[in-house]
C-alpha cells in the first residue's frame, strides 16, 4: 500500500477528481494549502494600509490518496496528464509507504481494508 500525495494547482481542482474517480480510488482527502517550490514563490507586491509587502506562498490544493501497490502508477500518470501544463508551479507527487490500514467498522486490515 502507498499513498500517493500530490500538490496541484487550484484550478485542476474538478478535473482532477473526475480523472481520479475513473480509477476506482476507494478514498482520497482534498486540503487547501499554501506553500512554494523552487521559484521561491513568485514574490507579488500588495500594498496594506499604505505599506508594500510580497505574498511569497501560492494557493495549492493537495490530494492524498491510499492504494494498493498495482494502481499507483495508474494513479501517477493520471495525476500528470491532467496537472501538467508545461509552466514552473505544475505541481509535485511524492508516494509514501504506509505500513498498515484499518477499516475501522469490520477490523479489516492490510489491502482489504483500503
Ligand atoms: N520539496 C518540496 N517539499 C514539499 N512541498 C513542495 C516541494 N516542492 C514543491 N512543493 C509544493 O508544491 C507546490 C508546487 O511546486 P512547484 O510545481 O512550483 O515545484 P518546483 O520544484 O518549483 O517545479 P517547477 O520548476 O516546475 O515550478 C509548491 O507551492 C509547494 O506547495
Ligand atoms: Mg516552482
Amino acid at each position: 500500500m502507498k499513498k500517493v500525495e500530490c500538490i496541484l494547482r487550484t484550478g485542476c481542482l474538478e478535473p482532477m477528481i473526475s480523472a481520479v474517480e475513473q480509477l476506482d480510488i476507494s478514498g482520497l482527502n482534498i486540503t487547501q494549502i499554501v506553500g512554494y517550490g523552487s521559484q521561491k514563490g513568485a514574490n507579488e507586491t500588495q500594498v496594506y494600509r499604505g505599506v508594500e509587502y510580497t505574498i511569497k506562498l501560492k494557493e495549492k490544493f493537495k490530494v492524498e490518496m491510499v492504494v494498493n501497490d498495482e494502481k499507483v502508477d495508474d494513479v501517477v500518470s493520471t495525476i500528470i496528464k491532467v496537472a501538467r501544463t508545461n509552466q514552473v508551479g505544475d505541481g509535485k507527487i511524492f508516494i509514501y509507504p504506509i505500513e498498515q490500514a484499518i477499516r475501522i467498522r469490520t477490523g479489516e486490515q492490510g489491502q482489504a481494508a483500503v
